[in-house]
């Protein structure tokens, strides 16, 4: 969703800028722009489409191209500080006009924002009654001309004021042409940071736009407002009062969010996945006592025996996250024996669920900026519930707002399809479930020890599936065109199913579903024929037998039959047309190693049928926005 960048230092910003949009792009956008302050006042440059249309655009500007041809008055594009932004549309179509920065009436005040403002109709009808006139269809454009309505030389001020008259979610840059020496940063419910480097300091919505420059990094808190200059920054809270902000220091370098040699990112994420999840589980991991078991630590996040007296376990997310919270609610049943709801956050939120203190609430989330997800968690706290955060990002809003966070140390995770994220949140539930089984005494030390020996032997399993990629891409390159591909499985790999269709349609835009495969006879199977894949996913070894007969349901329909299962079981050669394998582990832990072949085979699909997989269309990385 929506990136915003903003430089403000001794640079040229124009590069700046479109180099950190570039890093931004994994968001998900449909138009780009700039502005930038200097000799030749505010100027913006605005193109519809991939960032190289805006950068072409740029280069014909700078390099002096008639301004018949480019479209714009001639203009040089050089100073040293602006904003800019990618766009994913909400209100208005992708277009020139509606891309970002935004203007006021006088083109001196230039705006970027992520987000939505809720109320905009209003405010542009009281604008209108002023004289004002618009020229987008945006919501954004009505603060640029807010901020001018109220701008009388002190331009901190004007966005004061205009910030009380606003409703909804925002993270915003603005710039003004009278004002040389600052950018103003503010957030409500949208993500920005600030960089601050030496003589320069910058503004973006995630950290790899600032890595060229700086690791050192503050997180706006809500309703905070920043303003940047060249050798500081100064912070302001709603009441306009200064407050201090401890500068965070940001671990993982630019070589972590480049592709390393991979074609992709999302291939390059899935093949992290071994180490993502050593990284995520072993500095959990302790041993005990004179037989030196195997113990979960949790208490460096502050899980104590307290959060395992829980009377239910609620785990709220979106998208993939929510195919996680699926498996945690499979786990906490499992494991610890509570009963417990794997919630879609967007719904949750609109519910009045029924909820007491003594619940508690996990919520998981990669970016840990999700609107819903967000709006899921406030609930939940508001109704007394302690609240859990499994978040990849180290200082998003979901970490600080939550009781407890237990970090995925996945690294960042740019393509917009998830996968090392997946995974990994997997096994941070797997870990809490365990432990929590542990405290309630539903799991004694050796049960725990053995669970956790497997785990430990997951992240060299997931490798083992990785090394048979080829059977999959060859699988791939023969089935890629079907029209129709279905997962079925049952628990846990029900919940893998429903991951593995959701990867299948982000990115190979494929009508694929997942069922429960007890659940293909009421209905779904009607649509089996002999233009559908079946992918039955079979690691719940006491059904083994059910799996087989909707396997053969479905071939009897003329469906084409894959299956994945354990790598010593022969169960399915006769019934399925392709079987693929994966090493062996308790039938609970699966979904972490079924997955991976799922996650490869969307992938191949997607680049043989000519898309990107790393933005895929219509999709975002981050969704800011209800
Ligand atoms: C978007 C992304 C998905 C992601 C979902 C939840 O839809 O495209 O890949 O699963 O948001 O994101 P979160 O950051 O909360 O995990």
């Amino acid at each position: 969703m929506c990136g915003i960048v903003g430089y403000i230092g001794v640079k040229e910003a124009t590069p700046v800028l479109l180099k950190g949009l570039k890093k931004l792009e994994y968001r998900g956008y449909d138009s780009a722009g700039i502005a930038v302050l200097g000799g030749g006042g505010l100027e913006v440059c605005k193109a519809k489409g991939a960032l190289k249309n805006l950068e072409e655009k740029v280069s014909a500007l700078t390099s002096g191209a008639p301004a018949s041809q480019a479209g714009f008055p001639e203009a040089q594009f050089s100073g040293t500080m602006g904003i800019g932004h990618t766009r994913w549309a909400t209100h208005g179509e992708p277009s020139d006009i509606n891309s970002h920065p935004h203007t006021d009436v006088s083109g001196k005040i230039a705006v970027v924002h992520n987000g939505i403002i809720e109320n905009h109709g209003k405010i542009k009808e009281w604008l209108s009654g002023r004289g004002v006139s618009f020229r987008s269809e945006t919501d954004t454009e009505v603060i640029a001309h807010l901020i001018n309505y109220y701008y009388s030389g002190d331009i901190l001020a004007a966005v004061q004021e205009a910030l009380k008259r606003l409703e909804g979610s925002y993270a915003l840059g603005i710039i003004c042409e009278n004002d040389r020496d600052h950018i103003i940063a503010v957030r409500k419910e949208s993500p920005l940071v600030i960089g601050r480097g030496r003589g320069e300091n910058l503004i973006a919505s995630d950290v790899p736009a600032l890595l060229a420059y700086t690791r050192d990094v503050y997180y706006l808190d809500d309703r905070e407002i920043a303003v940047l200059s060249r050798d500081d920054v100064a912070f302001y809270n709603e009441d306009g009062e200064r407050i201090r902000k401890t500068l965070s220091h940001v671990d993982w370098d630019a070589a972590a969010a480049e592709k390393g040699g991979y074609e992709h990112f999302m291939l390059k994420e899935i093949n992290e996945q071994p180490k993502a999840l050593t990284d995520t589980l072993r500095p959990r991991i302790i041993r005990d006592g004179q037989l030196s078991l195997r113990s979960v630590n949790l208490t460096e996040i502050g899980f104590d025996a307290s959060w395992a007296e829980a009377k239910r376990v609620v785990i709220c997310a979106c998208g993939t996250a929510w195919h996680a919270a699926m498996v945690g609610k499979y786990a906490f049943e499992h494991f610890a024996r509570i009963p417990s709801d794997a919630e879609i956050a967007s719904e949750y939120r609109y519910r009045n669920p029924i909820s007491s203190p003594r619940d508690i609430c996990i919520i998981i989330s990669q970016s840990g900026e999700t609107a819903d997800t967000l709006a899921a968690l406030r609930l939940a706290k508001k109704n007394g519930g302690r609240i859990i955060a499994i978040t990849n990002v180290v200082g998003s809003t979901l970490a600080r707002e939550a009781d407890l966070v237990m970090y995925t140390w996945a690294g960042p995770e740019i393509a917009v399809a998830s996968t090392k994220a997946f995974t990994t949140q997997l096994m941070c539930v797997y870990l809490i479930a365990l432990q929590t089984g542990f405290l309630r005494g539903h799991l004694d030390q050796e049960e725990l020890d053995r669970h956790i020996a497997a785990l430990e032997q997951i992240p060299a399993q997931a490798e083992t599936v990785l090394a048979g990629k080829e059977a999959i891409q060859r699988f791939a390159s023969l089935c890629f065109n079907k029209s129709k591909v279905f997962f079925i499985g049952r628990l846990f790999d029900y919940a893998a199913s429903l991951e593995s269709a959701l990867k299948l349609k982000e990115i190979s835009y494929t009508h694929s579903e997942a069922f429960a495969a007890g659940e293909l006879k009421h209905g779904p199977i009607a649509l089996a024929d002999e233009s559908t894949l079946v992918t039955a996913l079979c690691t719940q070894e006491a059904l083994f037998e059910k799996m087989d007969s909707n396997i053969k349901e479905v071939k009897a329909r003329k469906a084409s039959t894959s299956v994945i299962t354990y790598d010593d079981v022969h169960h399915f050669d006769r019934s399925a047309d392709t079987v693929f394998r994966i090493p062996r582990t308790p039938d609970c832990f699966t979904p972490m190693l079924s997955v991976i072949p799922c996650q490869l085979y969307a992938y191949y699909c997607s680049v043989l049928r000519g898309n990107d997989p790393d933005k895929p269309r219509n999709l975002a990385k981050s969704v800011t926005v209800e």
